[in-house]
Parts: C-alpha cells; structure tokens; sequence
C-alpha cells in the first residue's frame, strides 16, 4: 500500500472508531486501540456482495476494487457494513447481480466490536472463536489480547486458508483450526471466554465442557422460524450455564449444521380447521418470530401460496420432528388454520403469543436462558405465572433425538 494510501486508511480507521463510540458499541479504550490497528481492507479479499432488490428477490450485486477504484475500495472496507464474501459456500467469479445464500461475511464492524465488548474480556483471557469468517475479528482479538490467547475455528477449508493468509500479512498468529466449531476445540481448552460469530439452535455442551468455571459464552439462538437473539452466558461448572438475552436486533448466519433442512413435499390441507386469533404477520415481527420459535423449536416456515388475484398468501408451518404442519389461509379480514398431525403447532404459538401480551409484552433482554446437562430453558419472569420453553435437543445433527418424518400427504 502506498503512503498515501496508509495515510488514509488510518483516517478511515479512527472515523469508524469515532462513529462506533458515538453508535454505543465501541465503549472501552483497549477495543479502541484495536479498531484503530487492524486493516479490515486485508480482510475482504478481493471480491464482496451488496444486497439488491432484484426482479425475483434479492440478489448479490459483486463489487471489487477494480470495479469501484482503490480508493473507493478502501471506505467501503471502513464503512460500517457487513459485506458478504461468499454465496453458497464458494468463491465465485459473478460480474453480475447474482442469486445465492450468504455462507460467509465479514460482520458488521459496530456488532463484532458491540460483542466483543459484551465478552468482557480482561488481560489474560484465553478466547475460542467460532467462525472465523474472514478473519477480521479474530485479528481484533489477537489485537487486545495477544496471538497466543487466541484461537478462532472455521468449519470451511476454503474459508480457513483465506482468513489464516490475511491474518498472517497483516501480522497475527492466532491458533487457527478447521472443523466443526459446534465441538469447541479440546486441544486448547479450558477458554474463559467463547464467542460464536455463527448462530446456533441449542448450546453446544462441549462448549460448556471447555469453558472454565465462572468464564463466558456468548452466542446467538436462532432457529428455523429466523427468531435470534444474543445471549451471554455464566458457566457454573459441570455443564451448567445461566444467562440472559442481551438487547438489540442481533441474528447471524447459522452454524452450518443447524440450518433449516429442506422440505420437497408439501402437505395437503386436510385437518382440523377454526378462525385463527392471529395470521402468519406475527412472524414478520421480531419478536413474534423469536416468540413462535420458542412455542415450535422444530418447525419452519415453508411456503407462501398467493391465490393469483394479488390477494394475501396462505402460509405453511411445518415441524419435521412430527410431521405436523399448519396451514394459514386468508379468509375476508382474517385468517383460518387448519391443523393436522400430533402438535397443534399454531395452537402452540398462538398461546405463548398470547402470553406475552398478558405479561405485557417484555423486551427480548427480559429472558433469560438456563442451561444443564439435560435440558436447556428460555424462561421469561413475569408477575403472574413464569413462563417456560425448551430449545431443541443437543447435537450438531438437525433432528438429534427426533426421527425425521416426510409430511403426511403429498400436495395435488
Ligand atoms: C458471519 S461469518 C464470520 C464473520 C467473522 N467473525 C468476520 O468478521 O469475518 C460466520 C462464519 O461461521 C462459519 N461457520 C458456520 N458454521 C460453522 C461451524 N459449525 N463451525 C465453525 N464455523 C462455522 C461460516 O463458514 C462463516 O465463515
């Protein structure tokens, strides 16, 4: 890089530090330091992805330094973007606006710092990193925390070796392991602090098991309903944990194994049928979505059906533990469930939805999150009954503990 080019992107540096700090995620002087050392440009590689609205949804519109000029390359390494770096699980060559899903990023820069905050780390603190991505926060870690406290885990060889070549020009040595970060890594354990830039369904117990006692986790809960929110856990020790949500808007890509599974059959609407009390819109909500996730940790909402005449679309909830579903129809001002198999899935939403309301609609940072080694409760306090929920069962396999079933008719 030439000086003048240096001379600018220390500049750019300390005006993303300074609007951090002004945002409220960049909070203390030593991950100030950091912000204001670690080149996030050597990170990108040479290719990232904007989301456009395209004719069928969104698209990824490449931008490459090439393209868009050096100069300009470098603030938009500065802004305060997440820029996705990989589709589908590979590097591509697209020069146009393309389809695909994000498997790899370099997080928005205010969130990873916000986190890092939320780690509270001191000097001294061994830190396992989930996801390394391409690298970047892993780079900030080694920044405040020195190379040999730090491991990152990246299950995408690809991925890995990208992260591990910008690490090391940019000068930093962190313990780097390919795999499933859902194991942890026992070759350095104990950590104090573990931090997941991936979200997962349920905690993994290994990570408790490589957490020392009274050390941290911070992960984000997602799930197939897209309900997430950030949580940071205490570990007591003998695989326990408790802790609660923190506020915002947080979600992440999920960890590769929890990811929705695919459904190619739809159910029939066949079932039992009555006025539902509330349509599928509560999922557009933030907290509808988390709240529905809780009531139904296995189902997924699948697919939206329009009648043609531009009217509203049917909906299809589907649990692949059971094979129950619910479908969503739009009838006049309102909307109809019909509901078939052994969970009355909608039943179950509308109830902890309704719920909440009686309990006055609690923030998410309300909830808090318990963890043993057989069980695993998101429970919300309230002044009348406690509310109680179960995640899914452990395990990095998407249905551990439940038999996956097709649905129960196939569609006309
Ligand atoms: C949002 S990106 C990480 C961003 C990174 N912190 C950064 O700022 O560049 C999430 C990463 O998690 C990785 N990942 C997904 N599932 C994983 C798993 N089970 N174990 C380890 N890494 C995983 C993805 O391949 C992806 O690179």
């Amino acid at each position: 890089m030439s000086a003048r080019a240096d001379a600018s992107a220390v500049a750019l540096r300390r005006r993303l530090a300074d609007l951090l700090r002004a945002d409220g995620d960049l909070r203390t002087a030593p991950w100030r330091h950091a912000v204001e050392r670690v080149p996030r440009e050597r990170f990108l590689g040479g290719r990232v992805y904007r989301r456009v609205d395209g004719p069928g949804g969104t698209l990824w519109e490449p931008v490459t330094p090439a393209e868009v000029g050096q100069a300009r390359w470098l603030e938009l390494a500065y802004e305060n973007t997440t820029w996705v770096t990989q589709l589908d699980g590979r590097y591509r060559e697209d020069a146009q606006p393309t389809q695909g899903t994000p498997t790899s990023s370099s997080t928005l820069p205010g969130l990873v710092v916000s986190m890092l905050e939320d780690l509270a780390v001191d000097d001294g603190d061994r830190v396992l990193e989930v996801g390394t991505g391409t690298g970047y926060s892993t780079a900030l870690l080694c920044r405040r925390l020195g190379d040999d406290l730090v491991t990152s885990i990246e299950i995408d060889p690809s991925i890995a070796a990208r992260a591990a070549q910008a690490l090391g020009a940019a000068g930093y040595a962190p313990t780097l392991a390919i795999g499933d970060g859902l194991r942890g890594h026992r070759a350095r354990a104990p950590y104090d602090r573990i931090i997941a830039t991936c979200s997962v369904r349920t905690v993994p117990a290994t990570w408790l098991a490589q957490t020392s006692t009274g050390g941290r986790i911070l992960v984000t809960l997602s799930g197939w309903l897209y309900g997430s929110g950030l949580v940071t856990l205490e570990v007591t020790g003998g695989g326990h944990a408790h802790g609660r949500f923190l506020p915002g808007t947080v979600s992440f890509m999920p960890a590769r194994a929890h990811a929705a599974p695919p459904l190619s059959d739809l159910p029939a609407r066949g079932g039992e049928q009555r006025p539902a009390r509330y349509g599928p819109g509560i999922l557009d909500d933030w907290m509808g979505r988390f709240l529905a996730q809780l009531a139904a940790p296995t189902a997924s909402r699948r697919m939206r059906v329009t009648d043609g005449n531009g009217g509203q679309a049917a909906e299809l909830l589907f649990d692949h533990a059971t094979g129950s579903y619910a479908w969503l129809s739009p009838v006049g001002e309102g909307w109809t469930v019909t509901q078939d198999g052994p969970v009355r899935l909608w039943d179950r939403i509308e109830q902890t939805v309704s719920a909440w309301h009686d309990a006055d609609g609690p923030a998410q940072h309300e909830f808090t999150l318990t963890i043993s080694p057989d069980t695993q409760t998101v429970h919300l306090p309230t002044s009348g009954t406690s509310l109680t929920w179960t995640l899914p069962p452990q395990g990095n396999r998407r249905l551990d503990g439940h038999r996956r079933r097709r649905p129960p008719r196939p569609a006309r």
